[in-house]
């Protein structure tokens, strides 16, 4: 009796325990699986793989982002992503928004080649938004461009950059966004490790070009011009 009191209150503490470190959920759903992208969704793709993709990419942007404590963290306790039409809405391969991420059927249809690796990128990609800091909107009009630039960063870091993304050196201003961004970023990060996780993890509450001085000691266009000058471009 004693014993199973003791046994008993000891499940009660892991429990507890648990709890305050609640796992996230990551939920999908094929809302046209009828429809010429949603079958190609589920026979090339498909839900299970799409769950756990976004469960290994969420571990890797956390990495990415040296963000080892949930207290670093986004609080998002659940992830979902929606296949469906986009193209009503916004005509993109795919959106995130809140912590949804919305995958476009009509891009999975028309896509050619190895449509698998593309839409794990595209989940990299999104799911990053979810899990990026981004300056709580301010450093307008810069900070939309360099948040997508930290999402391809990290596509670019899991190996799931595409053949057809700027070559490093390439672009006309490191504020482009996207690949070009991402290539820029790399290179910082190469001048320091770690600076793409110290960036966003300044980008909390606040964005501001000055975050590149503070890091790297330099002005950001003057990193733009020695990245350019480094790949002769
Ligand atoms: C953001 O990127 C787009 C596309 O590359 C570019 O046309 C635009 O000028 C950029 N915005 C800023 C503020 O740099």
């Amino acid at each position: 009796m004693g014993n199973q009191i003791i046994f008993l209150s000891f499940i009660l503490v892991l429990n507890s325990l648990q709890g305050l470190q609640a796992a996230v959920q990551y939920d999908v759903t094929n809302n046209e699986a009828n429809t010429p992208g949603g079958a190609i969704f589920t026979n090339q793709i498909g839900v299970e793989y799409t769950r756990q993709t976004l469960e290994s990419a969420s571990a890797f942007i956390w990495r990415t982002f040296g963000q080892t404590n949930e207290a670093d963290r986004k609080n998002v306790q659940m992830v979902r992503v929606i296949v469906e039409d986009t193209s009503r809405i916004l005509d993109v391969p795919a959106y995130a928004t809140g912590n949804e991420i919305h995958l476009n059927t009509k891009y999975i249809a028309s896509y050619t080649g190895d449509v698998k690796r593309e839409i794990t990128g595209v989940l990299y990609h999104e799911a990053t938004h979810i899990w990026q800091w981004n300056g709580n909107g301010n450093g307008q009009p810069n900070i939309g461009n360099l948040t997508e630039g930290i999402a391809d960063y990290v596509r670019l870091k899991a190996d799931l950059a595409p053949s057809h993304w700027q070559q490093p050196g390439e672009g006309y201003k490191w504020d482009q966004g996207y690949d070009v961004t991402a290539r820029f970023l790399d290179y910082c990060n190469s001048l320091r490790e770690g600076f793409v996780a110290e960036l966003n993890g300044k980008m909390r509450n606040d964005y501001n070009d000055n975050f590149f001085v503070e890091l790297l000691g330099k002005s950001v266009d003057q990193l733009w011009t020695d990245y350019k000058t480094k790949y002769g471009k």
